[in-house]
């Protein structure tokens, strides 16, 4: 069995991914929103689920998402607007693969 490439990433390297493409925008810290909202817990928390931060209509409009692996994968590794068009998260998204799963692989992590 081989793992799914969702996990295979080296989350320590995803730290500093994270730190030059996200913290500028999202904070770790459970409660703590900036301009985006915190990612404490997101793996496996449902989208537009934080209870005091102020959504888009269009990430709020996507009820049905759960923020899985694979679900990052694809919201992440391109425009924010083309994945969720009318979302207010302006990133352009991260097109190096092993950035991306070492960034998801940190994700995981913050629980
Ligand atoms: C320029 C600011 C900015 C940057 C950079 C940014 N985001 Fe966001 N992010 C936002 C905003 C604003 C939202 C809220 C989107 C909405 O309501 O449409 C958001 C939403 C999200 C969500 C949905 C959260 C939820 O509770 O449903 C995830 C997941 C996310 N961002 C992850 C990331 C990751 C990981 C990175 C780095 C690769 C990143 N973002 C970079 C501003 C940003």
């Amino acid at each position: 069995m081989t793992a799914s490439p969702a996990f295979a990433g080296d989350a320590s390297a995803g730290s500093d991914v994270f730190k030059s493409e996200c913290a500028e925008c999202h904070s770790i810290k459970e409660g703590r929103n900036k301009k985006g909202p915190s990612l404490f817990g997101v793996v496996g928390r449902k989208a537009a689920a934080v209870p005091d931060y102020e959504y888009s209509d269009a990430l709020r409009a996507q009820s049905a998402w759960v923020w899985t692996p694979e679900q990052l994968h694809s919201y992440l590794g391109q425009p924010a607007k083309r994945a969720n068009p009318g979302t207010k998260m302006k990133y352009d998204g991260l097109n190096d693969p092993k950035q991306l799963d070492d960034l998801i692989s940190y994700l995981g992590t913050l629980h």
